[in-house]
């Protein structure tokens, strides 16, 4: 296999890191606050997950912003049209399904009136109406919309891994900071 070229621009790459680093830390919150005895842990890690998983809703309106004004440097023409098509359908999905979990997390408290505050500082404006099912079916596409993105970074860092290691073409250098000339 072809050597890949190009490089996704120095903001790109540090967006898709900070992002993987947060997700990651913000669905450990998530699964603490469901499945933690404790009233104060519960607390105190759905107070980080929602601060977290609000500051990744607006770290996701820039990175999309930019992304459609910065395309992906292209693949090599000789990578399978099947594996480009394939790996555009998965970024795609992944930025549905965290637009999804934002927005779900969102509403599921705001459907139900609850305060939603962020980092200790203020609290979201309630923007839905109280609306019981709204509540009970956002919750329920919150809980469900975790194992997508499971399915999806399953899929992303297998590929990943795949590249670097079996194919051994640098694809993961393109997600990296390019060297200066
Ligand atoms: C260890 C974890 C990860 C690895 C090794 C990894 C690796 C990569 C690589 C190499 C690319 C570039 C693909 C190409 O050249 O076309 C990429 C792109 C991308 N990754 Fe990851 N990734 C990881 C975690 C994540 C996570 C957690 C998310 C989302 C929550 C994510 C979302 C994306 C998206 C959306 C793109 C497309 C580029 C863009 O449009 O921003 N990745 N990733
Ligand atoms: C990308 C961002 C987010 C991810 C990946 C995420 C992920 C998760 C996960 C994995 C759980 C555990 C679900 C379970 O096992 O039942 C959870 C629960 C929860 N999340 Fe999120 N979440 C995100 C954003 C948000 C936001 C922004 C809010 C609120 C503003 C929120 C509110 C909640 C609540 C209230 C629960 C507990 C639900 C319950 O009691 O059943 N989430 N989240």
């Amino acid at each position: 296999m072809q050597p890949t070229q190009g490089n996704f621009g120095r903001v790109t790459v540090l967006i898709h890191w900070l992002v993987a680093l947060v997700t990651v830390i913000t669905v450990i919150c998530g699964l603490v606050t469901v499945y933690a005895d404790g009233a104060a842990l519960t607390r105190s890690s759905l107070f980080f997950h929602q601060t977290i998983g609000f500051g990744i809703f607006l770290i996701m309106i820039f990175r999309t912003l930019w992304r459609v004004t910065h395309p992906a440097p292209p693949l090599p023409d000789e990578t399978p049209r099947h594996q480009k098509i394939a790996a555009a359908a998965t970024h795609i999905l992944l930025y549905v399904t965290m637009f999804a979990l934002t927005i779900t997390g969102y509403t599921g408290l705001a459907a139900r009136g609850r305060d939603i505050t962020i980092a200790g500082l203020f609290d979201l404006p309630l923007i839905v109406p109280l609306d019981r099912e709204l509540s009970v079916t956002s919750q329920a596409l919150h809980n469900y919309g975790q194992y997508i993105l499971y399915a999806l970074l399953a899929l992303h860092v297998g590929a990943a891994i795949y590249h670097q290691f079996v194919l051994k073409d640098g694809l993961l250098r393109r997600m990296w900071f390019a060297a200066r000339a």
